[in-house]
């Protein structure tokens, strides 16, 4: 049996069980290939995300949400995140109040920056899974998004220059959220129909802050449509699938995963495991299934490896994703395994 690891886990002498290969389907890395120095900086340059080893090298791995916080690469990673949140509610804010160009380049830019804190996705997604008992800003909302953009451009094959719209399109979706008062915006619990009607206003104010800018169509797209539904029961306009860009519609997608992930004052985030059966329960007439199940696919994966709590009290490590159930993995605990596909009583309670 094979395990999967995050390639941020891989250690020289561990053995590759599965062959590894290149975009265009050569092969890069036969398997039974013993890791080397020279292996591990192929892997990196080939931008390699994870590799499936064999059990018994796999044993040193898990990496628990503390052990995360402390590393160097974190704390470096969430100084950037507090100067590029800071930028972004300076920015936002002047661009809202008057009428000089935005400077795309330097937002591209800080993502950029932020984004190469990291030396691959899985470890920017664990680093921005720790931050989330910091706060829960707009702002800090807003650069979440804008990096899971990136990142989703990255799986989904986009250009360079289309990946950097991307995440424009996630970093200023919420602009016309500046001049909503906070109370209402961190307002804990239930918002009242005219508290929710003034919150409804931003995607509107956010296109009307944005329509005069010379950038790219999408991005102005995204913050007017980012709370449409392909079902048509979104707002502001109740469009409908091929009425709404697509890149507002990965946004819509990202937005809802990490709004619902993420800590509030009033509650905790929900585990992502529950948040990903609730939006294959509910979310493919309301989201773009070719976006949404590649998301689903690709962030779970991300998952395996980490040290869970299940309800029974029990803690163990994901060791794999059911492809047919992806809110359902498997625990690998001592040296049982628990597929939660079948033991459907048993749920994830939280990633430790
Ligand atoms: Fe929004």
């Amino acid at each position: 049996m094979s395990t999967r690891i995050g390639i941020e886990q891989i250690q020289v002498g561990m053995v590759i069980d599965k062959p590894i290969y290149k975009h265009n389907g050569v092969l890069l890395i036969p398997r039974q290939t013993t890791i080397t120095p020279r292996v591990q900086q192929l892997l990196k340059e080939y931008l390699v995300e994870y590799i499936d080893i064999e059990e018994k090298a796999a044993m040193p791995i898990a990496t628990s949400t503390e052990a995360i916080k402390e590393t160097e690469a974190f704390k470096v990673f969430d100084q950037g995140m507090l100067a590029t949140t800071e930028n972004l509610r300076s920015t936002l804010s002047h661009v809202a109040h008057t009428d000089e160009a935005l400077d795309v380049q330097t937002l591209v830019a800080e993502v950029d920056n932020l984004f190469k804190k990291a030396d691959n996705n899985i470890q920017l997604l664990d680093m921005m899974y720790c931050m989330r008992s910091y706060d829960d800003l707009t702002y800090t909302h807003s650069v979440n998004v804008a990096l899971m953009c990136h990142i989703m451009g990255r799986w989904l094959g986009l250009s360079e220059e289309d990946m950097q719209v991307l995440s424009l399109c996630g970093l200023l979706h919420d602009v016309g959220k500046v001049d909503i008062p906070q109370e209402i915006i961190t307002k804990p619990g239930r918002l009242t129909k005219e508290e929710f009607d003034v919150i409804k206003e931003h995607p509107v104010k956010g296109y009307k802050i944005l329509e005069k800018q010379a950038i790219d169509e999408r991005i102005k797209a995204a913050a007017c449509m980012h709370h449409e539904k392909c079902d048509g029961t979104g707002y502001p306009k109740g469009l409908k699938g091929e009425q709404i860009d697509d890149f507002a519609k990965i946004v819509t997608i990202i937005d809802v995963y990490d709004a619902m992930t993420a800590n509030r004052i009033y509650r905790k985030g929900m585990c992502p495991f529950k948040v990903v059966e609730a939006l294959i329960d509910e979310g493919f007439e309301k989201y773009d299934p070719k976006y949404l199940l590649l998301f689903l696919e690709r962030i779970t994966e991300t998952y395996i490896n980490k040290p869970v709590r299940l309800s029974n009290g029990q803690e163990g490590n994901i060791v794999m994703i059911n492809k047919n159930d992806l809110s359902h993995p498997i625990i690998q605990i001592g040296n049982e395994y628990i597929n939660l596909s079948i033991h459907k009583q048993i749920t994830i309670e939280a990633i430790l």
